[in-house]
Order: C-alpha cells, then structure tokens, then sequence
C-alpha cells in the first residue's frame, strides 16, 4: 500500500519525506487554505507557484502530488487542469489533477456530468486525474470507466453521514465500526421477528419498523467508510481497472490498518496520524526498561 500525506503544509511534507515510508501530497483548496493562513500568521508572504514547485521538487519523480482544480464547468476544469499540469508536472513528473466526481452545487442542473466530461477528456490526454469527493461505489465505477488514475473515497465523511443517520454522538476522530453496528441491527431484526411472527411474509416485508431498522445503518447500502473502500476495491478486481484505489478523509490510526486488510492501493493521511500510528504505550514501558538496563560496558562500545 502506498502512503501519501494529507496536507499542503510544506515544513509537514518535509518532515514526512525523511521517514522514507511517504510515496505522494494530495492537497485540497482546504489544505491549502489552511497552509496559507499558517504562513501569513508568521507574516511572510506565500509565493504559491514556488511554493507548490518545492512540493513537487521534494516529492520527487517516484512520488505523486495531487493538486486541485477550483471551477465547476468542464471547460473551465479543463483549462485549469492543463494550467497545474504545464506549471508543475515538468519539475518532477508526478502530478496528478483533482476532480470532484460531481460539480453539482446551488442547483447547477448541468453540473452532474461537467466532472466526468473533464476527467475523460483530461484522461485521453494522458493527465493522471485523481477524481475526489467519492462517497458511493457507484460514482468510483464511472471514475474508472473514463479513465481516472485514482479514485479517492472519503471514508470519514460516509461514517459520519451513517453516525447522524443513526444519531450517534461522536468525535470527529472516533473510529467508526459499521461491523458492530451491522451486528446490533442484526439482532433487533431477528428480535423483531421473533415477536412479529403471525405476520405474513408480505406484512413484514412493507413494515416500516423492519425497514428503518436494515437501513438506517447505511448510506443507501454503503455501511461506512471503510465499507465504501472495501467494495470500490472488489468491483474493480471483478474488472480488472487499473485505476487505484485512494483511501482518503482518514482520521484515526483503526482506519488505516482496516484500510491495509481490504486492500486498497493507496491511503492519504494527516501529519499527526504518523505519531498516533506509531504510538503504543507497551512500546513505550519496553523502551523505557531497555534505557534502565544499559550497562556501561555497552554504552562504551557504541561511543
Ligand atoms: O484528501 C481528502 C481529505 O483531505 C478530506 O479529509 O478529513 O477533510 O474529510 P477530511
């Protein structure tokens, strides 16, 4: 699984980049926004060309750096995509334009294909795309169909959607476990039965109570975020689409192990993931007993 960093901060990318485990960037006009402010807070002033040309330069050409285009018309994407490409591919080879899979906002009627028109004209072009905002199976098998390079599902945001569906509290960090979830539903079905069994099969079927019960812990059949990567990763295999598989909007260390088990070809994640990653507390008592126990002879030979 290859590993990118979420984030357009340029003191993070660097830091990540000498751990020798981070294979790409992918930014967002939000990840950039928050870089901006960042740097304008210390009261210098951001060049952003150069700024994105070090990115580019320092991720190298083994790497990806994924950059977001801002309009909503195909056209306009187009034009954008192939201003990014000309301006920062050339440094190391490896950028990738972002493209939400839909541009349908404040009642754009047209906005619905404007995404996809892009991300196949610019495909055909042999511009890698890594189409984002993908919250169904569905939307990432038209990704792949018009040629995406990557398709980035946002787990974080689909637990949520399934959370405030369910009305459970949470933290926005809180790792969602839509197998639990999918097992508690599990058990009011068979009770509900258990106590509705004189009614026929169609009564039950048309019962409302049933009904909410096996939906309301997904998203129109998608369980979680997880669950989304999961099945975007199994359609793909039944294809054989080369387009990878993006896990994105990634925000505890659970997900990102999960995301390893199911597969998926890529994971983008934030600077402060790395340390909750690495972090055990059992790890942390072994060190400790290991620095207790240096004897001075050992310390002799290593000096
Ligand atoms: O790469 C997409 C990512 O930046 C979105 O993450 O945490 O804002 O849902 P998040």
């Amino acid at each position: 699984m290859k590993i990118f960093i979420d984030t357009a901060k340029l003191y993070e990318i660097k830091e990540a980049l000498k751990w020798g485990i981070v294979d790409g960037v992918t930014t967002n006009p939000s990840l950039i926004k928050v870089a901006v402010e960042a740097i304008k807070k210390t009261g210098k002033k951001i060049d952003m060309e150069e700024y994105i040309k070090e990115i580019c330069y320092l991720v190298g050409k083994n790497g990806s750096v994924s950059l977001e285009v801002l309009s909503l018309k195909s056209e306009k994407i187009m034009e954008e995509a192939q201003i990014l490409f000309k301006k920062f591919n050339p440094i190391a080879n490896n950028v990738a334009i972002k493209i939400p899979i839909d541009t349908f906002v404040n009642g754009n009627k047209i906005g619905h294909y404007e995404g996809l028109k892009a991300i196949s004209m610019l495909s055909g072009m042999n511009i890698p795309i890594n189409v984002t905002l993908i919250m169904t199976p569905e939307q990432a098998l038209l990704a792949a169909k018009a040629g995406a390079r990557y398709v980035s599902p946002f787990m974080a945001r689909v637990d949520n959607r399934v959370r405030e569906q369910l009305d459970i509290n949470y933290m926005p960090e809180d790792y969602y476990d839509s197998e639990l979830e999918k097992e508690i539903a599990s058990f009011k079905f068979k009770k509900y039965l258990e106590n509705n069994h004189n009614k026929s099969i169609a009564n039950l079927y048309e019962d409302k109570n049933i009904k909410d019960i096996v939906s309301s812990n997904s998203d129109t059949g998608v369980y979680g975020g997880l669950d989304l990567v999961e099945q975007i990763v199994k359609i793909f295999d039944n294809y054989n689409f080369r387009t990878e598989v993006l896990a994105a909007s990634v925000r505890n260390k659970t997900q990102f192990r999960e995301v390893a088990k199911v597969g998926a070809d890529v994971i983008t994640i934030p600077f402060f993931l790395f340390e909750e990653i690495l972090q055990h507390p059992r790890t942390e008592i072994g060190l400790r007993t290991f620095c207790e126990n240096i004897v001075e002879e050992y310390r002799e030979l290593l000096k």
